[in-house]
């Protein structure tokens, strides 16, 4: 049923979705490949060459970073979006934007299908899937890892039947994914939880044992809940990100290592390593506790959790994001201001805070006696507010 079809396919230059090519390519399909740089890092293959070569009609890469950063990570700042209260989302949110450059594509090149590597046991698949439902409930999405059932061993025949390259070095137990805004490992030795992740797995992040004896300040300067200068320099929001990412990471700030609840059920073992997202979500809520009053930051927590849920789940192009980021918006109008972090030995502390409108005012909050708060005010307050609370004593009085 593929056989004629033109399908574009996410491809990343590994084994999985090389594989995916030559599938297609032998089911008679006309296989595109996609290559969006999100940041991951790689070094600098010859990800086209390698899927015309494998047998792809044509390839395209397609530098996303900026936009990554600016229409992806930027809002997950203004909701300090962490799924768990712990993982950036790093990766759910660079599937949304490759989703969407698969439906761009398959547009171009007139194609009826769209393909990705996910397996059927993660949460990729639904945002692929559910993406694609949304932006074009036309194009039909097919994930050969998971739709024909291929076990790793089977695809490494598979690939060297096929002169597919196949990592030539022992392989790594473990599963990376990677882009701007974090890195995760999995699978291998972490599958059982009781292990301590190995200092091996890490890239970003540097070992206490090996962090700097003295600590080093940053300060984030943030415009309307992003941040736009660091140490009070102007600087693009990629460029602000890795360079957070090396300074926070050098300190050993940013690793998480959690159990996480899949959409799919299963509850699976993550590390994480997120340098610029913890020092900068860390550093945007210490400038709202300034800047937002008391009722908005406690309805903001509501609404940060289920973005994040959404985030996770698939559901970026949603009618409910759509309303829940008009609302942060109307919250992030006075978040202007700088913080200053303490980084050291794998802690980032808030050394200290400003901002133009903050909400806090020494006159207040002074223990000095020419206060401008009325304490005589005070016993009427409280007498009101705790009315509800005597009234039910003394109905309750004996029992
Ligand atoms: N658990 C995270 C998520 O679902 C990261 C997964 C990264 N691994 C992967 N194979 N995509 O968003």
């Amino acid at each position: 049923m593929l056989e004629g079809k033109k399908v574009v396919l996410a491809y990343s230059g590994g084994l999985d979705t090389s594989v995916c090519i030559k599938l297609f390519e032998e089911r008679g399909a006309k296989p595109y490949a996609l290559y969006v740089d999100l940041g991951q890092g790689e070094s600098e293959v010859d990800v086209k060459g390698k899927a015309l070569k494998i047998g792809a009609v044509d390839a395209f890469v397609r530098d996303a970073k900026a936009e990554f950063a600016e229409e992806y990570v930027a809002p997950a700042i203004k909701a300090n979006a962490l799924y768990g209260g712990k993982y950036p989302l790093f990766t759910a949110l660079g599937r949304y934007l490759i989703s969407g450059k698969l439906v761009e594509t398959a547009r171009e090149v007139g194609a009826t299908h769209i393909a990705h590597g996910s397996t059927g046991k993660g949460n990729d698949q639904v945002r692929f899937d559910v993406t694609t439902a949304s932006l074009a409930p036309d194009l039909t999405v097919v994930a050969p890892m998971r739709d024909w059932k291929m076990n790793r061993p089977q695809e490494i025949e598979y690939a060297r039947k096929h002169g597919i390259p196949v990592p030539a070095t022992k392989e790594s137990p473990y599963s990376i994914d990677a882009n701007l805004w974090g890195r995760s490992i999995e699978a291998g030795p972490l599958e059982n939880p009781e292990n301590e992740p190995k200092p091996e797995v890490y890239e970003l992040t540097a070992d206490l044992e090996e962090a700097p004896d003295d600590p080093q300040y940053v300060e984030i300067g943030f415009e309307k809940g992003l941040p736009v200068r660091l140490d009070g320099e102007k600087i693009p929001l990629v460029d602000l990100i890795r360079e957070l990412n090396a300074v926070a990471g050098a300190h050993g700030v940013g690793r998480v290592d959690m159990i996480e609840d899949r959409l799919v059920g299963i509850k699976s073992r993550e590390v994480y390593e997120v340098p610029a997202a913890t020092v900068i979500i860390q550093a945007h809520r210490e400038l709202e506790s300034l800047t937002l009053t008391k009722d908005v930051l406690r309805f903001k927590a509501l609404v940060e959790q289920r973005y994040a849920e959404l985030t996770y789940e698939g559901l970026w192009f949603t009618p409910l994001k759509a309303a829940l980021d008009a609302f942060i918006e109307e919250t992030q109008k006075t978040v202007t201001g700088t913080i200053r972090l303490k980084l050291y030995k794998g802690n980032s502390t808030v050394a200290g805070r400003s901002a133009p409108k903050a909400l806090y005012s020494k006159d207040l909050a002074t223990y000095d006696p020419n206060s401008a708060f009325d304490e005589s005010a005070a016993a009427g307050f409280i007498s009101l507010w705790g009315l509800p609370a005597r009234q039910w004593a003394q109905v309750h009085e004996g029992e």
